[in-house]
This record gives structure tokens, sequence and C-alpha cells, in this order.
């Protein structure tokens, strides 16, 4: 195989949560300029329709839906409508994550942690259930979770429901791949540390404190921009990563090495 070959995503077919905005456009974008079919899936469907919109203009392959990834029913039915549609599911990212206001576990409310609770580990979880069932009939199949730092380490400012979430989307994904070894399906995350702009990362605007001390923090001393994850996406969804499964693919500027 030639190096092209290797990254080439030609002919396969992925879906990508969270993909109306953020980390998850660019995700879309990667793919599907790397050769896929991308069905971006978003709660905000304005928003997924526009990510749709950027990659057929730039000569990509696409199509927007709806979808909340909370909602058992609706993630099945877009799984099964994907493998309806194109006869197959080769890359699953999951991507869509929420995050809590920022409060220390005492202050928190239950319905905020079961909200952040509800996106980002069950709805990893359902994505991830339901996406392996055509794989499993294919032998084939790149589950990608997004992950985060902050589900290695504990945060620099509180963020309790998140923190639990993200270190159980990295322990899940150790666990999946370990079942879905034997079918030649890699599951593998990505854990990012700070990139922006996204909407997440934008609600620290109003707080350049939380800047400067996150900032130092970082042995590369600065923040990264979201397309600095393209390589990284591209990499875990094609065919250099064949042998790697159960990784977790921490791009964080130095930050979790202290
Ligand atoms: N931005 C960062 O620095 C960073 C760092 C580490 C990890 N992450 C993770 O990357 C992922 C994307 O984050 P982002 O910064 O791009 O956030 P973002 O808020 O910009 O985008 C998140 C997307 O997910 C969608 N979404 C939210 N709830 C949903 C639901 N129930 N069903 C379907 N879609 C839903 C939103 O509509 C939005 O399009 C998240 O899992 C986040 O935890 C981000």
């Amino acid at each position: 195989m030639s190096i092209a070959e290797i990254f080439s995503l030609d002919r396969k077919v992925a879906v990508v949560t969270g993909a109306g905005m953020g980390l998850g456009r660019t995700f879309a974008a990667t793919l599907a300029e790397a050769g896929a079919h991308v069905v971006c899936a978003d709660i905000e469907v304005a928003a997924a329709s526009e990510t749709a919109r950027q990659i057929l203009d730039s000569g990509g392959s696409a199509a927007a839906v709806r979808l909340d990834v909370t909602q058992e029913a609706e993630v099945a039915s877009v799984m099964a409508g994907v493998v309806a549609q194109h006869g197959r599911l080769d890359i699953a990212v999951n991507n869509a994550g929420i995050l809590e206001p920022s409060k220390p576990a005492h202050e928190l409310e239950l319905a905020e942690w079961d909200a952040v609770l509800a996106v980002n580990l069950r709805g990893v979880f359902l994505c991830a259930r339901e996406a392996v069932k055509p794989m499993l009939q294919q032998r084939s199949g790149k589950i990608i979770n997004v992950a985060s730092i902050i589900g290695l380490v504990g945060a620099d400012h509180p963020i309790p429901a998140y923190a639990a979430s993200k270190g159980a989307v990295v322990n899940l994904t150790r666990e999946l791949a370990i079942e879905y070894a034997p079918y030649h399906i890699n599951v593998n995350a990505l854990a990012p540390g700070y990139h922006g702009p996204t909407r997440l990362d934008r609600r620290y605007d109003h707080n350049p404190a939380w800047y400067a001390r996150t900032k130092s923090l970082i042995p590369f001393g600065h923040f990264a921009k979201v397309e600095s994850l393209r390589g990284s996406i591209l990499y875990l969804a094609s065919s250099a990563s064949d042998y790697v499964t159960g990784h977790i693919l921490v791009v964080d500027g130095g930050y979790v090495a202290r």
C-alpha cells in the first residue's frame, strides 16, 4: 500500500455526531476530504446541514441528519438508515459532548450531572452499540470516541460531571476494543487538550484569568486550533491505525505529561 492508499478513505461511509460545529465539523470535513461519504449528525440539524453544505461545496460527499445521541431509538434509526442507504458503515466518530457550568461537586445539581452523563457517556455508548452492529457483519470498522485530557487527569477548574464522563469514555473505549478485536473492529479514543474556537471553548471567553492560568499549564505554552486535530482523526479513521486498538490518542501540547 502506498502512503496515499494508507490514508485514503475512498468508498468509506462515516457518521460523525456533533458534526454541526467545533471539533465535529472539522472531523467531518477531514474524513470527507480523504474520500469518505460523511453523515453529519447533530441535535442542531441546521448546523449539521451547514457542515454538509461546506463539504459538498468543497467537492466532498456528505449528508446531514438530526440526531439526539441520548435517545436510544433515534440513534438506532440513524445508524440503520445509513446502512440501508449505503450498505455499510465503516467509521463512527462519537464526538457529541457537553459541559456543565463550572462548580464544585457539592454545588452541582443532580439534573446537571445527569444531563452531562446522558450526552457524554450514554450517547457514546448508544452510538458505539448501534454502529458496531453493521461492523460485526462486515468484520471491519473504526469506532473513534472523543474523550478529553479531562478523562485522564482532574481538571484545572471544577467540572466533576464532565471529568467523570470522559474518564468513563476512556475505559469504555478500552473495554469495547477488547470485545470487538476478534471482528477486526478498531475502537480508539481521541483525547484533545484545549482546542478552539468551539462553542464549548467559548464558555471561557469572559475569563481571562482562567485562560492565563491554563495556558501556563500547557508545556507548548498555547491553546490549539481545531484544525490541528485533522491528522489525528484521519490516523484513527484510516488504515494507518489498523493494528491500533484500545488506544487513547492524547493531543494536548504536553498538558498531561506533567
Ligand atoms: N474544544 C475542546 O477544547 C475540547 C477538548 C477536549 C474534548 N473535547 C470534546 O470534543 C467534543 C466536541 O466539543 P466541541 O468543543 O467541538 O463542542 P461544541 O459545543 O462546539 O460542539 C458540540 C456539538 O455537539 C452537538 N450536540 C450537543 N448535544 C448533542 C446531542 N444530545 N446529540 C447530538 N449532538 C449534540 C452540538 O449541537 C454541537 O454541534 C466534545 O465531546 C468535547 O467534550 C473538546
